[in-house]
């Protein structure tokens, strides 16, 4: 039996979150430049998005580039910025073709006015789509989203609509990037590196993580079922006991 057949449907997560890390570092090995990262990781996030789909997942967050990696050096930054707008742009027939409807969260006024129109079309295109939700997270970092979100409530109580008294869970919620989406159950990182850097921080107040060395590049569906095999034997608590669940 292959690891696929091992995955029980019923308890697959909804929503995958993935950090998609390592593309540096496995250029540097074969002794090329840092961008032969970033290209050869493409072809783990058609393989991956693939392979979600046709696991019946509703949600896969990508986590492409950050707000904090605009510091990047110039050349690696234009390099990586051009080769994810094309990319995104270049698979919108096969994003169809498989009935996947695309997003992007982010602060795009960070972007090139060409870039942002580029993957507003893209979204736009796929909106139909009502199989597999592609979340490319692009010039995203969650302290910029809360903070965003913060000044957006601000100034609804400033003009009179809303009352603090009633803001809830909801209420903040829906001022987040991901405001239709539901919550990341699993978050996988990969290139052996133990933090969140930045990524869905409230969002992934009850996700269960999943830490793996595998470099980007490398990372196949495979890599994907081992994750999902590892999540299946987590218990959930929420906070609950055992016993209780
Ligand atoms: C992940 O790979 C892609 C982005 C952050 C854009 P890195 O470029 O961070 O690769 P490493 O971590 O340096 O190996
Ligand atoms: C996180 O990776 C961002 C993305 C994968 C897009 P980084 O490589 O930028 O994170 P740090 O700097 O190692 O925390
Ligand atoms: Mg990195």
């Amino acid at each position: 039996m292959s690891k696929k057949d091992n995955l029980i449907a019923e308890k697959l997560p909804r929503h995958i979150a993935i950090i998609m890390d390592g593309n540096g570092r496995w250029a540097k090995e074969q002794g090329k430049d840092r961008l032969f990262g970033h290209y050869s990781g493409v072809e783990s996030v058609r393989n991956i998005v693939e392979g979600s789909a046709e696991l019946g997942i509703q949600y896969l967050t990508l986590y492409a580039f950050s707000t904090e990696n605009w510091d990047r050096p110039k050349d690696e930054v234009s390099g990586l910025m051009e080769l994810l707008v094309q990319t995104i742009r270049k698979e919108v027939p096969t994003l169809n073709k498989n009935n996947i409807r695309l997003h992007v969260i982010g602060n795009f006024e960070m972007l090139p006015a060409l870039a942002q129109k580029e993957l507003d079309d893209a979204c736009k295109e796929t909106e139909k789509n009502s199989g597999l939700n592609l979340v490319m997270a692009l010039s995203y970092s969650s302290r910029w989203e809360i903070i965003e979100a913060v000044k957006n409530i601000s100034k609804k109580i400033k003009e009179g609509k809303l009352d603090p008294e009633n803001i809830t869970e909801d209420t903040f919620k829906n001022y987040l990037c991901t405001a239709t989406i539901p919550d990341p159950e699993l978050m996988i990182r990969t290139s052996g590196e133990y933090r969140i850097s930045n990524f869905l921080l409230y969002q992934m107040a009850y996700a269960e993580l999943y830490f793996t060395d595998t470099l980007w590049p490398d990372f196949r569906k495979e890599n994907l079922y081992d994750a999902l095999l590892d999540y299946q034997n987590r218990e959930r608590r929420f906070g609950k006991t055992s016993e209780q669940l």
